[in-house]
């Protein structure tokens, strides 16, 4: 690993995990920016990138329940990782054990886990994200959230702020007792509380997509090796109305249906190609090249904010296009002054032949 490139990514240089899913204990070193990860089907190839993207995120990909973490039979899991950025190198450690999760960084226990988002940004494309084009659209926003979140602290506050008062208002509307004017006087004040953080998510989600949309659209074009247009839009409750309205306008709806109808919780981004909806049309290839895009897009944008690259963490991604798709794809990223990449996949010979003809260096972990 060239020190100079240091300044130019997050580098992740060493990782131990401990009963983390199906891993006893297991160290592994990452001497170059790529890394290959092969073996069979259920080695554990996919829950070593989530052991990675855990370091970053303080959290699974795939899971919000720490007990499906855990090795079976085990009573918690630890992850122990070194990072370079710059000069600066991180000694992280995450403990879970019995429930209780605690992270410290070099040596310094954090107080919140949130405060940890962020400082070691990573991107992570994996089989099932195919849901961000054809799922609801609680996976558009996740995608969005997850970007922003390591962007801009602000965000994730107010987000974390209008998610507490929302569910507060949602108990409210369900047990809401008309008769009773201190739920009236709740009402308002719930009102009034989500509107500030609502405004500021929306705000900054509008500023970011103005942004992000176009990129996903060229980056689109690059990998599909196409000059098909696609257009995306950001949709939100919030362009058109204030919050203070919308509730006051819904307020009979809400208390209905005992939920709040309106808000940046309903927002969400649209796909479109040849004046239809994208979903309803794209093909199985056109579908997975918007993907990686959404996901460069992703890359080049914090990589950009941050002023180095993030983790790229690809989950057998050769399953999942043709060869001329990957080879751009990995273009992209694998150029000097890329990142540090990480690829699972069952073939040792397609990870190797896929560093030969990128000419980057790499590894290959065989589980
Ligand atoms: N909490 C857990 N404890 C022990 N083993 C687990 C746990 N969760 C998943 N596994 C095991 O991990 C294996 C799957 O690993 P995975 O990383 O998905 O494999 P691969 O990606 O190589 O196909 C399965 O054999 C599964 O039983
Ligand atoms: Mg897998």
């Amino acid at each position: 690993m060239q020190c100079y490139l240091c300044r130019l990514m997050l580098y992740l240089k060493k990782l131990t995990i401990t009963h983390f899913k199906n891993y006893e204990i297991n160290s592994f070193e990452f001497p170059q920016t790529a890394t290959g990860i092969s073996g069979l089907n259920g080695k554990g190839k996919t829950n070593l990138l989530d052991a990675i993207y855990y370091c970053c995120f303080t959290k699974s990909y795939f899971t919000p329940t720490d007990s499906l973490n855990t090795g079976f039979g085990k009573n918690g899991f630890r992850l122990e990782a070194q990072f370079q950025q710059a000069d600066k190198l991180y000694q992280l450690i995450c403990i879970n054990r019995d429930g209780r999760k605690e992270l410290s960084l070099n040596g310094v226990v954090y107080e919140k886990l949130s405060q940890h988002i962020g400082l070691l940004p990573a991107v992570m494309v994996a089989p099932d994200d195919i849901e961000i084009i054809t799922g609801g659209s609680i996976n558009r926003r996740k995608y969005l959230d997850t970007i922003l979140c390591q962007l801009d602290t602000d965000y994730m506050q107010h987000l974390m702020n209008y998610n507490k008062i929302l569910l507060q208002r949602n108990s409210l509307l369900k047990n809401f007792n008309q008769s009773i004017q201190q739920n009236e006087l709740l009402m308002q004040v719930l009102d009034e509380q989500l509107a500030l953080p609502c405004k500021q998510v929306f705000e900054k989600r509008r500023a970011f997509t103005n942004e992000l949309l176009p990129l996903i659209g060229n980056l689109y074009e690059t990998i599909s090796g196409t000059h098909e247009k696609i257009i995306i839009q950001y949709e939100s409750d919030l362009i058109a109305c204030s919050l203070e309205a919308l509730l006051k306008k819904n307020r009979e709806k809400d208390l209905f249906m005992q939920r709040t109808l309106s808000g940046i919780h309903k927002d969400d981004l649209s796909f479109s190609y040849l004046g239809q909806p994208f979903k309803a049309i794209a093909s199985q290839g056109q579908r997975k090249s918007l993907l990686f895009a959404l996901k460069l897009a992703e890359f080049e944008l914090i990589k950009k904010y941050k002023g180095f690259s993030p983790l790229l963490l690809l989950d057998d991604v050769f399953e999942k296009l043709d060869n001329n798709r990957i080879q751009n794809l990995l273009e992209e990223v694998c150029r000097e002054g890329g990142g540090q990449v990480f690829i699972t996949d069952t073939h040792k010979s397609r990870l190797e032949q896929a560093f030969e003809l990128l000419q980057v260096q790499g590894t290959i972990i065989e589980l």
